[in-house]
């Protein structure tokens, strides 16, 4: 890999603590390079979640480091940690959690003003600028219970576009898709990653979507079982 990695997770592990410790991921070395296009897969269970909150500074690890721009990013306090996510990370669920009373632009608005790093206009331009790359120029204007399933889950990606992140992380993005939408969703991560540098790391259990990525993290119980590329 030649250029320096977005996310480095070193040793990373996570345990949960009490009576009875539950180990969600343990010895976890991974570099991700920008633009990269990286699909996590693995059965039910295997901690594919828990590594992806851990990269996503959702979670605290028990052990080692998660590592953003080559900075110690996982044992800061949580104001920076929030900092980072806003600026850095997009997250897209299984759930689009979309705000119900705001309209498709006004969702893609949030993370924007929540940042508050350019005039209204500006952004206004830049929501209006992802929804047509999304292929949604015009329903900005809709709520999203006016959308369809893939049309819902593409504002959830516009949203998490919206202050230009390094990386995306989805977790089973295309768990309530049917097919021809999870195809454009993976489309959608492919096109990013390619032509825009962002890196993408999804989780899926579908491994015909997995194999549209440049690279395969495959779990078992809490570890990288095994990898490969395209
Ligand atoms: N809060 C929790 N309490 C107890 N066990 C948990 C908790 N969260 C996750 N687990 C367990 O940790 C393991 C990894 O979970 P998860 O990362 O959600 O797996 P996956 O996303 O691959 O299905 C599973 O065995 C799960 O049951
Ligand atoms: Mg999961």
């Amino acid at each position: 890999m030649s250029a320096a990695p977005v996310i480095e997770a070193r040793g990373l592990g996570r345990v949960l603590p009490g009576p009875m410790p539950v180990t969600l991921v343990r010895g976890i070395d991974l570099a991700i390079a920008p633009g990269e296009f990286i699909a996590i897969t693995g059965p039910s269970g295997s901690g594919k979640s828990s590594l992806l909150y851990l990269l996503g500074l959702l979670d605290r690890p028990s052990e080692g480091s998660v590592l953003l721009d080559g900075r110690d990013a996982a044992g800061l306090p949580e104001n920076d940690r929030a900092r980072l996510r806003l600026t850095r990370l997009g997250f897209v669920f299984q759930f689009h959690f979309l705000l119900p009373e705001f309209t498709v632009l006004g969702n893609v608005l949030i993370p924007m003003r929540k940042l508050a790093a350019l005039s209204d206009a500006d952004m206004h331009r830049r929501a209006e600028e992802l929804l047509e790359r999304l292929g949604l120029g015009d329903q900005a204007r809709k709520r999203p219970d006016q959308l369809s399933g893939g049309q819902r889950q593409r504002v959830a990606i516009a949203r998490a576009l919206a202050n230009a992140p390094r990386v995306i992380l989805a977790d089973e993005p295309t768990g309530n898709l049917d097919t021809h939408n999870a195809r454009t969703v993976f489309d959608i991560f492919a096109g990013l990653a390619r032509d825009t540098g962002t890196a993408v790391v999804t989780v899926t259990h579908d491994e015909h979507l997995a194999a549209q990525a440049g690279r395969r993290i495959h779990l078992v119980d809490g570890r990288i079982d095994r990898e490969d590329r395209a």
